[in-house]
């Protein structure tokens, strides 16, 4: 099976959770699966830029990104939230590649919306090289970064990375692992179910905001796209990324 894995920023933070996440993903490829690795890093980057005296602001769950901080979003999430990634990966026996949706021309986009400075909005994925390396037996690790045109880059939300790859690769399934148990209705309680539509609704009513909200839209995309497996789990539980390829990951699996 195929499958697409975007981790959540927060899942990297400690090394212990890293080394579980490299032991799923090498009992995974072990099975046979072919995966790529999608990884946000948010929390990290926010610190980052709050010892620069930049006040990080999201909006709709998307992270503004002025030019004159693109620098501290590559140092950050191409550098050591990707290059930590990888080394944890290596340590577990998983031969890991770093890399951004810039090297060789997989993840293009172009500015989604002025107001957003650097933010992009993936219009193409070109899936060769991941292939190449998955086929040769790596794990690709990709940091959400994407080139355009002209040399351009931009910082591309994590999940719409994911969801992007995910549609270009033709994955069977897409899991985002995520610091908290699935998706929350109005009272906090757990959805397992959800359609695409439900998905729409949770969002207009503003029960999915931040970075649910963001996560729910490139679940939606990927649905569309084709993907017929989507699942939002917790990353933070024992197995839960076995579990979740197999479809029984105790979160939010979402059907078209
Ligand atoms: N209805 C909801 N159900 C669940 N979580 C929600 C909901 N609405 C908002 N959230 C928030 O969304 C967060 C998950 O998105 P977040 O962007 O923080 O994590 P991530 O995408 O896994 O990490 P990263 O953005 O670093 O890659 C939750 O921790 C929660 O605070
Ligand atoms: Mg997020």
């Amino acid at each position: 099976m195929k499958l697409l894995v975007k981790l959540g920023g927060t899942l990297l933070e400690t090394a212990e959770r890293r080394a579980s996440l490299a032991r799923q993903v090498k009992h995974l490829l072990r099975g046979g699966h072919e995966i790529v690795v999608v990884h946000g890093g948010g929390k990290r980057l926010s610190r980052y830029l709050a010892g620069l005296d930049h006040k990080s602001e999201f909006r709709r769950g998307l992270r503004v990104t002025p030019p004159e901080i693109l620098d501290a979003v590559l140092r950050v999430l191409a550098g050591s939230v990707n290059r930590q990634l990888v080394a944890d990966f290596q340590k577990a026996g998983v031969q890991a590649v770093g890399l951004t949706g810039i090297d060789a021309g997989t993840v293009q986009a172009s500015q989604l919306d002025p107001d957003l400075g650097l933010v992009g909005k993936v219009e193409r994925v070109d899936p060769g090289l991941l292939h190449r390396l998955t086929a040769s037996g790596y794990l690709p690790a990709v940091a959400c970064i994407a080139g355009g045109e002209k040399g351009a880059i931009y910082n591309v939300n994590a999940d719409q990375m994911a969801s992007a790859c995910a549609a270009g690769l033709g994955v069977n399934r897409l899991v985002f692992l995520t610091d908290v148990g699935g998706v929350l209705d109005g009272e906090g309680a757990l959805i397992r179910a959800l359609s695409a539509g439900d998905a729409e609704s949770l969002i207009q009513e503003k029960i999915a905001v931040g970075g649910m909200e963001a996560k729910l839209r490139a679940a939606i995309e990927a649905l569309r796209n084709g993907i017929r497996h989507v699942s939002i789990v917790n990353g933070h539980e024992p197995d839960m990324l076995a579990r979740a390829s197999e479809g029984a990951g105790f979160g939010t699996e979402l059907s078209p």
